[in-house]
């Protein structure tokens, strides 16, 4: 028996939905909640990121801004640029698209830090990891977010579950486990030096791949009936992406499966503008 194929677009239309209704509800009450964007040189996949959030932004009636600055921009002027925004009453969230340019990119943790933490969408900054860590409600990065409210919306019990992680980034596997274990599962973190790492993810009722190597999830890797969420975005030829996962042999074995394209990267941006209404909410003390 083939999987049940979780289609992101699906997930991502009633997460939109309900950030419309957000959305419309802060507007009656006379406040446009704001997102501004800061992309920094002409990395293409940026660009195709950025101008995706744009879109859905105005898609929602969200005011959207997006600030392109030069490849050659210093640390200080982004600074300058970050602080300006935090200063700003109608920007109510801040997002500095990743990767920086390599000129700037030791410096990324000083310039994600100088965003006001209650405008941090993105949930990169120490104040909201901490909460995070903690189990306080906090603005918690999209991509995790956007699979767990996924497995939500698709009727998959996390409770009490067996999960691995494959990949142990900042901006995904460490979140996932986070958001994971809140939520009562068993959680494993796996990485490059995990040995023998097929004994592991063969225990997972919830695998999830986010570790940024290409069809690197096999079928002897799954446990029958599985739920395998793919965060893996893989360019293979100049007009092929795949995912961490081998979709074709995997989905034969998984009970389900994201795809790449099409799956949690689409749910990515829906959450990205619930985070949008929460940093408003938050600026107005309300929860
Ligand atoms: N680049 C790729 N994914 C992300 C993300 O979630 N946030 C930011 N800021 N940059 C990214």
């Amino acid at each position: 028996m083939t999987a049940r194929i979780l289609e992101g677009k699906d997930f991502s239309a009633r997460i939109k939905d309900e950030a419309r209704a957000a959305v419309a509800q802060l507007k009656a009450d006379g406040i446009t909640p704001g997102l501004t964007v800061i992309i920094v040189g002409d990395n293409p996949a940026s660009q195709v990121y950025v101008r995706n959030k744009h879109k859905t932004c105005e898609e929602l009636g969200i005011r959207s801004d997006v600030i392109a600055l030069p490849e050659d921009s210093t640390k200080d002027q982004l600074l300058d640029t970050i602080d300006r925004l935090n200063a700003d009453p109608a920007v109510n969230g801040i997002l500095v698209q990743l990767p920086l340019p390599s000129a700037i990119k030791s410096h990324e943790q000083e310039i994600l830090e100088r965003i006001d933490p209650l405008k941090d969408v993105d949930g990169f900054h120490p104040f909201n990891v901490g909460k995070l860590v903690t189990g306080a409600p906090t603005l918690v990065p999209c991509t995790p977010a956007g699979c767990v409210k996924m497995l939500d919306l698709a009727g998959i019990d996390i409770d009490g579950k067996r999960a691995v992680i494959i990949g142990r980034s900042n901006i995904v596997g460490k979140p996932m486990l986070h958001l994971l274990m809140a939520r009562h599962a068993t959680v494993t973190v796996c990485h490059s030096h995990t040995k023998p790492l097929g004994e592991v993810t063969r225990e997972a009722d919830i695998l999830v791949a986010a570790m940024g190597r290409a069809k690197f999830v096999t079928a002897d890797m799954v446990k029958p009936g599985a739920t395998v969420i793919d965060v893996g975005i893989n360019r293979i030829a100049p007009k092929k992406l795949v995912g961490d996962v081998d979709f074709d042999s995997v989905k034969e074995i998984a009970g389900a499966i994201t795809p790449v394209p099409g799956g949690v990267g689409l749910l990515t941006v829906s959450m990205l503008m619930q985070n949008v209404v929460t940093a408003t909410r938050l600026q107005l003390g309300r929860h």
